[in-house]
C-alpha cells in the first residue's frame, strides 16, 4: 500500500510545541497515518547514516529521526536555513549572513538525508517535503534514481526576484526546485513571486495548466493555504477554563499576541502601536491589558538576541511610563505555554493582535478566531503582510509599520458593536471550517497524485 512520507526539519515534541509546521502536520498525520521523518533532538558526534525509529509510542504515525552534529546544527540549521533563507524569504535580505561553510553543510545534509530516505522508500510511496530546510532534497533523490512522487510545501513566503537574487546560488536553488513534481505555496502572491523568479532568473516558460518549465524539467505550482483543526480547536477552547489570575473581564479588556520571538513578527512595532493607543486614548488607562506571549526561538543567532533585548527594553519603557499601582498595561511572557491554555486565553481576549511584517500564513490568526465564543466574539487585527490576510478579509487588516493605524484598529476592535463582531466572526469561521487542516492536506495530496498520474500518461504517449 502506498504510504505518505512527510519530511520536515522539526518533529513534533512536547519540548518544542511552538511553530506552525509541527502543529499543522501533527493534526494532518494523526488523521492519515504514515511516516514522519525529521531531526531528532540529540546531537551526534558523527553524521548519522541511518534513520532510526523514535520511540514515542502514543503516536498515530511512525516517527523516524536523524541526528545532526553540532556543526550541522550551526551551519545547516542556524546557518544556511535560518541566516540565509529565512531572512531573505521574509524580505530581510539586510540580515542575510551568507557563508560558504553554511552552503556546503546545507547541501551535504540534503544529500545525506536523500540517501537515507532512498533506502526506506517503496514503489508508490508519496514523499511530502516541508519547508525551506530541504529545497534541494528532490534533486538529490532524483540523482539517486528515485522516481516516486515528490512534493514540496513551503510554509514561508517566497521572496520577490530582487531579494532572491541576493543569494549567491539562487539559480541552483531554482534548478533544484524544478525536480519536485508539485510545489505548494501559501498564497497566490507567493505563486506569482515564484513564477516571476523562474522567468527572470531561469528564462522559464509558464504553461497554461499552471506549471512551469525550465532547465528541461516541468513542475506544477499552486497555492494551498494551510489551515488548522478548526473544529477541534474551537471545542477545546470552549471547554478549557482560563488560567487563574487573568483579570476580571468586566473590568479590563484583554488584547493578546502569541508569536515565536522572531524579527519577522513585528513585535517592537506592535508594542509601539499599543503605546500609541495608550497615548491617544488616556481613558483606556486601567481598562485594557496587553498580554504578549513570545517564546524563544533559534537562540544562538544575533538577530534573535537583539530583538529580545529590544523588546524587553520597550516593555520596560511602556510599563514605566504608563503603569499604575494597580495596573500593568503590558505583560510579556518569554516562554511557551501548553496549547490548551492558549485556546482559553484567546477566547478571553477581546482583541487578537497578529501583526507580522512578513509571514507565510500565520496560524495564530486562525487559532484566535476559532477559539472565540460565537455569541460574544473578539476581533482579529491582522497584518496585510501575513499570508492569512488573503483569506481572512473580514479581520481588521492593517499595515504593521503604521503604528497610528494599528492603534486605531485596536481602538475600533475594542469598541466594535456586538452585531458587527458576530457577523465578521461568522464569516471568518465559515472559511476556516471549509479550508481547515484536513482540506489542506487532502487537496495538496490529491493534486500531487494527479500531477504524477498526468506525467505518467504524457511519458507513455
Ligand atoms: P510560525 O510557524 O512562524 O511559528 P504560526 O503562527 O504559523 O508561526 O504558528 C505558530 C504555532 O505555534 C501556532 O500553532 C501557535 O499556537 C504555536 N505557538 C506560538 N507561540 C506559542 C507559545 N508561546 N506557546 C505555545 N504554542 C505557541
Ligand atoms: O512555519 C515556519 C517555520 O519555520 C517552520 O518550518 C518551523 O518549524 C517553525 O517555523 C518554527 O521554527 P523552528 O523550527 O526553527 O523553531
Amino acid at each position: 500500500m502506498s504510504r505518505i512520507i512527510v519530511v520536515s526539519n522539526r518533529l513534533p515534541s512536547p519540548r518544542s510545541s511552538a511553530g506552525g509546521l509541527a502543529v499543522a502536520l501533527t493534526d494532518c498525520l494523526s488523521a492519515t497515518g504514515g511516516v514522519w521523518i525529521g531531526t531528532s533532538e540529540d546531537i551526534a558526534t558523527e553524521p548519522g547514516q541511518r534513520l532510526r525509529p523514535l520511540d514515542e509510542t502514543e503516536s498515530l504515525f511512525v516517527k523516524m529521526g536523524f541526528d545532526l552534529t553540532r556543526q550541522e546544527h550551526e551551519n545547516y540549521y542556524l546557518g544556511y536555513s535560518n541566516s540565509v533563507l529565512w531572512p531573505v524569504f521574509h524580505g530581510r535580505a539586510d540580515l542575510m549572513d551568507y557563508r560558504e561553510e553554511y552552503d556546503i553543510s546545507y547541501h551535504a545534509l540534503n544529500a545525506r538525508l536523500a540517501a537515507m530516505i532512498a533506502g526506506l522508500l517503496r514503489p508508490g510511496d508519496l514523499l511530502w517535503v516541508q519547508d525551506y530546510h530541504f529545497l534541494p532534497l528532490a534533486a538529490e533523490l532524483r540523482r539517486l534514481g528515485v522516481s516516486n512522487a515528490i512534493g514540496l510545501f513551503l510554509h514561508i513566503p517566497f521572496p520577490d526576484t530582487n531579494d532572491l537574487q541576493v543569494i549567491p546560488d539562487h539559480v541552483e536553488l531554482l534548478r533544484a526546485l524544478l525536480d519536485y513534481d508539485l510545489i505548494g505555496l501559501q498564497t497566490q502572491r507567493d505563486v506569482n513571486a515564484f513564477l516571476g523568479s523562474c522567468r527572470t532568473c531561469a528564462g522559464a516558460e509558464l504553461m497554461i495548466d499552471g506549471s512551469v518549465s525550465a532547465f528541461g524539467k516541468r513542475t506544477a505550482v499552486a497555492s494551498f493555504p494551510i489551515g488548522i483543526d478548526t473544529e477541534g480547536f474551537a471545542l477545546e477552547a470552549s471547554r478549557t477554563l482560563p488560567p487563574r489570575h487573568v483579570e476580571d473581564p468586566e473590568r479590563q479588556h484583554l488584547i493578546i499576541g502569541v508569536d515565536r520571538l522572531d524579527y519577522s513578527k513585528g513585535l517592537p512595532q506592535r508594542f509601539l502601536a499599543y503605546e500609541r493607543l495608550l497615548e491617544t486614548h488616556p481613558e483606556l488607562a486601567g481598562r485594557v491589558s496587553f498580554l504578549q506571549i513570545a517564546p524563544p526561538t533559534r537562540s544562538g543567532l544575533r538577530a534573535y538576541s537583539e530583538i529580545r533585548a529590544e523588546l524587553e527594553r520597550l516593555a520596560g519603557c511602556i510599563n514605566g511610563a504608563h503603569a499604575d499601582i494597580d495596573w500593568t498595561p503590558l505583560r510579556y511572557i518569554h516562554r511557551a505555554l501548553p496549547r490548551e491554555q492558549l485556546g482559553s486565553l484567546y477566547r478571553r481576549a477581546r482583541v487578537g493582535l497578529v501583526t507580522p511584517l512578513a509571514d507565510g500564513m500565520n496560524l495564530v490568526a486562525k487559532e484566535y478566531v476559532a477559539a472565540q465564543d460565537p455569541e460574544n466574539p473578539g476581533v482579529l487585527v491582522l497584518s496585510r503582510f501575513a499570508g492569512a490576510a488573503e483569506q481572512m478579509t473580514e479581520a481588521l487588516l492593517v499595515n504593521p509599520h503604521d503604528r497610528g493605524a494599528v492603534a486605531q484598529a485596536i481602538h475600533r476592535a475594542l469598541r466594535m458593536p456586538l452585531g458587527e463582531r458576530r457577523a465578521r466572526h461568522a464569516s471568518l469561521m465559515r472559511k476556516l471550517l471549509e479550508e481547515d487542516i484536513t482540506w489542506w492536506s487532502t487537496t495538496y495530496l490529491k493534486r500531487l497524485r494527479d500531477t504524477v498520474w498526468h506525467r505518467k500518461i504524457v511519458t507513455a504517449q
